[in-house]
Order: structure tokens, then C-alpha cells, then sequence
């Protein structure tokens, strides 16, 4: 073993010289503007070796160096968010509902229905209107059309001479629409414009739920139909469309992830005699499944009502009707990689929104006796943090540092009565809500580093403001040899003394600085969903 071997095994570093170095975020690695790679793998040299880690600093054989940030390199690759493992899987759940108006005027309500149709897979949305062409708007809302063979939407309502088993006034079977195509498409919705039949109830099934209880029941079965192809067919008069997947789709991993099911398109099965039996018997037991009551949620889609729901997930279906009577859906297509990008983009916006209030509004009061305002402080303190080139995160942590004076259960004006409002920890336990560790461990240890500060350079107390040094006492005074050394070992403590830093120094009244919203990029883009 090398000596560099040895440091990256003793420090925070795991990964291996060539991950570090493909992953290197050096503005000469990776396009400041939009943070996309500007070099290839064999640009890189193969036999790479790192000659020296600091913290977590690595330099390489070559010469070039890599910073880190700490969480960047603890964060493990999560489950693709498509998969069995991202979802909540239900039996027969209530539907989640929402409310068209509400979902246009209310950010949170919108982003609580793009959430629903991520992880469990559909919603009902009320209230959209009963005209013709509309559902073409809600989708638009989610995404982007995806036109098909059958339009831009397509209208189901009994036909003379129908192409599809759809149009007309027969039971469907729960399915998936479009096995045929390839991509399929991965979201469908249906609007109703009117529904004055006897008979024509909807119904759903979670599919990943079905296949885990055929997983878990018979995993023979299971096995089975992610394994065997299944060609689906779709012809008429202008269109051919053919698709071979297996009915259960797997990631690499072994996780569900897509499921075709449909009897009505489903090809002769090409396999050799001896295994057509047994894919039969777990082509059946699926169906099964599929089938019990339990496992579906029924509802009947009045006038006004929509349903947005993940074709690559959940099996629709509907009862018979007769065909005296109108019953007129309007139908299209989306995708899901949209409406994750739009709840992701929502959520930055949300985030934003909320700490703007605060910044308006508690954040207007007075700083403890200091002054500037509380917003004046945190404010300076982020633009010292820019202008010191610190990272993106350490900027917003400037920026956000002290707003447990005004989110937890004890204010500033306790502190400086004499108890500990403990504003740094209440503060990164708010912000854990939106952002990782990096935005959330140096403002956890900024008052920490004011103590370590203190500890280790007397001169330093010195600098301090009257509150500052009057606080200090109140948060357990200069540290102790053990707490240096336990401070020292956290792995954002460096980020902390910086920030540290920069809240002493922002305390200025004659200082212009930027306004809150010249932080709306950065908090959008490092704000994530709070699932
Ligand atoms: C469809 C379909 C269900 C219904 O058009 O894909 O399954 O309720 N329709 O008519
Ligand atoms: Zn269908
Ligand atoms: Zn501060």
C-alpha cells in the first residue's frame, strides 16, 4: 500500500483516484455557468494516482488539485426515483384528490399534487372545466404533451366502428395503455366531460404493488414474467406499432420499475413449448392479483373530473356500460421526467418564498441590541461570504445562520436575557427541511466556533461585540481542551470558523449590501424536495 492509499483510507475519502478526479468541481473541470463536465474519461491520464489528501483536499499524480465539499463525497447514490423503492405502495388507498383552481393559484397545493403522481402514482384532480380540449391544459400543467397515433388527445366514448376496445361500451380490464410503443408513454390522463350512464366506474391498482405480493407469494412467477418478452401489438389502418419488454421491468438493481400489462394487445407468445405452460401460469397469477378487490381503488369520474396517473405503474380499468347514454372522456399523454423537474424547480421556488418572509418580517427586528437588523446581519454576513468566494452552500449558510433567533421556541430577546436559545442548532434543524449538510453544519457550529475561537486566541474575544461577548457566557464560554479537539474533528469545521468570521464582522450600519432576492438562484438550486 502507497501512502496516498493509506490517507484516503484513514481520512473522509473512500472513492478511488479516478472517481475523485472525474468528479472534480474546479471551474477548469466543469463549466462554471452550468456545472456540466468540459472533459471526457480519456482525457484523463489511467494510471492516476493521488499524491497527496488534506481534509478533504486531493492532489493528484498529475499535479491538478481537487476541493471537496464533505457532503458531496458521504452522499450515496439513492434509488432511481422511478423505482419500487422511491414510491409508496398502497392496497386500496383514498384517492388523493386536488382542486384544478387551487392547483393554478397555490404553489403548495400544486406541489403537493405533482408529489402525489411521483410516489403514489396518480391523483383526482376536481374541478377542471367540462370542455372540450381542456384536458390538453391540465397536461401542459404536468408536462409536455406527447402526441401519440391517436392524436394530441383522443376522445373515448362509443364508437360505430371502433380501432380500439376503448371506445366502446365493454369492460376494460385493469392495463397499462400504449405497451406498444417504445418509450412508452409514462403518464396518462383522462377528463371527463360527461358521464350519464349506468355502469363506466373507473378503477386503479398500484402494479408495483401487485408484482412485490406476487414477489413475496410466488417468486417463481415473479422471476419469471421480468424475464420472458412480451411483444405488444397495436394495428389499424395508418399505424403499426409493435414493442417487445418483459410485463414486469427491472432495473439493474432487481428493484420494479415498469410494468406492461394489457391483455388486449399482447402477442402470440413466442417461447419454446416446454415454457409456454409455466408463463401462462404466472402470466395468470399476476392477473390474479391485479384483480382483488383489495388492491383497487374505485371512483366514478363525473363531469369536471380528471385523472393524472403513472402509466408505467398503475393499471386503469373500467366497468361496462350501456350504451344508451353519454359518456364522453377526453384522453393524452405526459411524462413523469417532467413532472419531477417541475415539483423539484416548485419546491427551490417554495423554499425561497418561505425564507423571504422571514427575512421581511422577523427578520426586520432588531439584531440583539446590535446596529443592524437581523436581515441586515445575515445579509452582510452571506455578502462577506461571496465576496470571499465561498462555495454556493456556504454563502446560503452565511445568508441563513442566525434565523433560530426567530423559528424555534426561544427568541434572541431570551438569549440576551440569559438563557441559550440554542439558535444554531434550532436553525439547522429548520433548515434540514431544504437543504443538506453543507447549508446546515456550518451554521450548527457557528457558535461553536466562537467558543473554539475564543479557546484557542484570546486576542479574538477582543474583537467581539458586547452582545457577542455577552452571549458567549450564556452558550457555555471559551471551550475546553476536549471540546477543541471534538470540534476539530467535525468535518464542516473549517466552513464554520469562516462563517464565523463573517457573522463577527457583519455588524456594520454604513455597509450596502445585496438585497435577499440576489440569493433566489442559489437557494432554488440547493433546496430540495422536503419528502
Ligand atoms: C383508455 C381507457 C378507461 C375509461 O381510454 O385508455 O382505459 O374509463 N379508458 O373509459
Ligand atoms: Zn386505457
Ligand atoms: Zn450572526
Amino acid at each position: 500500500m502507497t501512502a496516498s492509499e493509506t490517507d484516503l483510507r484513514a481520512g473522509a475519502i473512500t472513492q478511488p483516484p479516478i472517481w475523485l478526479r472525474d468528479n472534480c468541481p474546479c471551474a477548469e473541470c466543469r463549466d462554471p455557468r452550468n456545472g456540466q463536465k468540459l472533459f471526457g474519461i480519456t482525457d484523463l491520464p489511467p494510471d492516476l494516482t493521488v499524491t497527496n489528501v488534506s481534509g478533504t483536499t486531493v492532489t493528484y499524480s498529475d499535479g491538478h488539485v481537487s476541493r471537496f465539499d464533505p457532503a458531496f463525497l458521504e452522499a450515496q447514490h439513492g434509488p432511481d426515483d422511478r423505482c419500487e423503492d422511491a414510491k409508496r405502495l398502497w392496497g386500496s388507498t383514498d384517492a388523493p384528490e386536488h382542486d384544478w383552481a387551487r392547483f393554478l393559484s397555490d404553489p403548495e397545493h400544486r406541489a403537493d399534487c405533482l408529489h402525489a403522481v411521483m410516489r403514489t402514482g396518480f391523483t383526482l384532480l376536481h374541478g377542471v372545466p367540462a370542455v372540450p380540449g381542456t384536458v390538453l391544459d391540465v397536461a401542459s400543467e404536468f408536462g409536455f404533451v406527447r402526441e401519440t397515433n391517436y392524436g394530441e388527445l383522443f376522445d373515448v366514448r362509443v364508437e360505430a366502428t371502433p380501432n380500439n376496445l376503448a371506445f366502446t361500451g365493454l369492460a376494460i380490464a385493469p392495463h397499462t395503455d400504449n405497451p406498444y410503443r417504445d418509450p412508452v408513454p409514462t403518464v396518462q390522463l383522462l377528463h371527463c366531460l360527461s358521464n350519464a350512464v349506468d355502469g363506466g366506474e373507473s378503477g386503479l391498482v398500484d402494479g408495483f404493488h401487485a408484482a412485490a405480493l406476487l414477489r413475496a407469494e410466488e417468486p417463481d412467477a415473479f422471476d419469471l414474467l421480468s424475464r420472458t418478452l412480451v411483444t405488444f401489438r397495436f394495428a389499424d389502418g395508418g399505424t403499426e406499432l409493435v414493442t417487445t419488454q418483459p410485463m414486469i421491468g427491472l432495473d439493474p438493481a432487481g428493484r420494479i420499475r415498469e410494468i406492461r400489462f394489457n391483455n388486449r394487445s399482447m402477442q402470440p407468445l413466442r417461447l419454446p413449448p416446454d415454457q409456454i405452460a409455466a408463463f401462462y401460469t404466472a402470466y395468470r397469477r399476476f392477473a390474479e392479483i391485479v384483480t382483488r378487490p383489495e388492491l383497487m381503488v374505485t371512483f366514478r369520474l363525473g363531469p369536471g373530473d380528471c385523472v393524472v396517473f403513472d402509466n408505467t405503474r398503475l393499471l386503469h380499468a373500467r366497468t361496462g356500460f350501456a350504451d344508451s347514454g353519454e359518456r364522453h372522456l377526453q384522453g393524452c399523454y405526459a411524462d413523469l421526467d417532467t413532472i419531477a423537474s417541475r415539483h423539484k424547480v416548485l419546491q427551490g421556488q417554495l423554499a425561497f418564498a418561505r425564507l423571504r418572509e422571514l427575512f421581511d418580517g422577523p427578520g426586520t427586528a432588531d439584531y440583539l441590541g446590535e446596529e443592524v437588523t437581523q436581515a441586515q446581519h445575515m445579509l452582510q454576513a452571506a455578502a462577506l461570504a461571496e465576496s470571499a468566494g465561498a462555495s454556493p452552500e456556504l454563502v446560503v449558510a452565511a445568508l441563513l445562520h442566525d434565523v433560530g433567533h426567530f423559528t424555534g421556541p426561544l427568541t434572541g430577546a431570551e438569549l440576551m436575557g440569559g438563557t441559550d436559545n440554542r439558535h444554531s442548532h434550532v436553525a439547522a434543524a429548520w433548515l434540514a427541511h431544504w437543504f443538506d449538510p453543507a447549508v446546515t453544519e456550518p451554521i450548527r457550529l457557528h457558535v461553536a466556533a466562537k467558543r473554539y475561537l475564543c479557546a484557542l486566541d484570546p486576542a479574538y474575544a477582543g474583537l467581539l461585540s458586547p452582545a457577542s461577548r455577552y452571549t458567549l457566557e450564556v452558550q457555555g464560554g471559551p471551550m475546553t481542551d476536549q471540546e477543541v479537539a471534538d470540534f476539530e474533528a467535525e468535518p464542516y469545521a473549517d466552513d464554520a470558523v469562516r462563517l464565523r468570521r463573517w457573522d463577527d464582522a457583519a455588524k456594520d450600519p454604513s455597509l450596502t449590501v445585496p438585497p435577499f432576492d440576489h440569493y433566489e438562484q442559489r437557494i432554488a438550486l440547493l433546496a430540495r424536495p422536503g419528502l
